[in-house]
């Protein structure tokens, strides 16, 4: 493990709207939990559910030391915001959640400043963030990815600290990559990863710089993961479709403990 990396790597598997019934929820998470937990002291694998499977999903996750995030949340602890869940409701039974997805930006018109506060109030109330960042292929092909990412991060950290470091991890997600099967080249992920790294130095200091963990996501599988894992600075991917998987996700995890087991 390199000397930078004082945490272990991260896999996280975002469901999204998937399953849509409670028992393939558990099918699903049994089928992925003796890997993941046998991996659990060298990678840190995270299920994010769908709200409604939450609870199930705890109960079969309970002690195995893979840890269970929410896919968002809101930025007020309680009151009149119909349909929303706070990360008060979220703390003690999930470590984790999910902001600024792009679908979520390009769907619901989730802004950088939304992002931004549902990330600082997600910290207050003891969760781990992953907050997601990427460019759309616009972006990509203009050759405009690093001002749309470093003013995302700009924006997404307005209201962190470097105390917040140790539980905030950015996913690098280019939206062109999502669901598409086109993976972005990995050096690509790595020069933009790196831009994540320096841009979060200049805001919030060097040594949150080397805390905060930076995931890739975007058509990650078990055959292109090594790929992203093996980059310096990565520690970890964040998986939609393959993590729909079990034993594709399972993969994931060895792969990735084999390749931190070598660093
Ligand atoms: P994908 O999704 O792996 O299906 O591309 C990744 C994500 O949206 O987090």
């Amino acid at each position: 493990m390199s000397s930078r990396l004082s945490q272990l790597p991260l896999v996280a598997a975002n469901w999204k709207m998937n399953p849509t019934n409670v028992e393939d929820a558990l099918d699903l998470v049994r089928g992925v939990l003796s890997v993941a937990r046998g991996h659990a002291d060298r990678v840190e694998s995270v299920i994010f559910p769908p709200f409604p499977w939450l609870l199930s999903v705890s109960e079969v996750v309970a002690e195995s030391g893979v840890k269970l995030g929410a896919q968002d949340c809101f930025w007020e602890a309680s009151g009149a915001y119909t349909g929303e869940v706070s990360p008060a409701m979220l703390t003690g039974w999930c470590q984790w959640v999910i902001v600024g997805h792009s679908e979520r930006r390009v769907h619901l018109g989730e802004t950088d400043e939304m992002v931004a506060k549902k990330a600082a109030a997600a910290l207050a109330n003891d969760l781990s963030v992953i907050m997601c960042v990427g460019e759309l292929s616009e972006h990509y092909d203009a050759g405009t990815s690093d001002q749309v990412v470093s003013a995302q991060v700009r924006a997404g950290l307005a209201n962190l600290s470097a105390d917040d470091s140790a539980r905030l991890v950015i996913a690098y997600e280019p939206v062109w990559a999502i669901g598409s099967g086109k993976s972005a080249d990995p050096e690509h992920a790595y020069m933009t990863m790196r831009l994540i790294r320096r841009v979060v130095g200049e805001l919030i200091g060097a040594g949150a710089a080397r805390k905060v963990r930076v995931l890739y996501g975007g058509s990650v599988t078990a055959a292109n993961v090594e790929s992203y894992v093996e980059l310096p600075l990565c520690d970890g991917c964040l998986v939609g479709g393959a993590s729909l998987k079990a034993e594709e996700f399972a993969q994931i995890v060895r792969v990735t403990n084999e390749v931190y087991g070598h660093r």
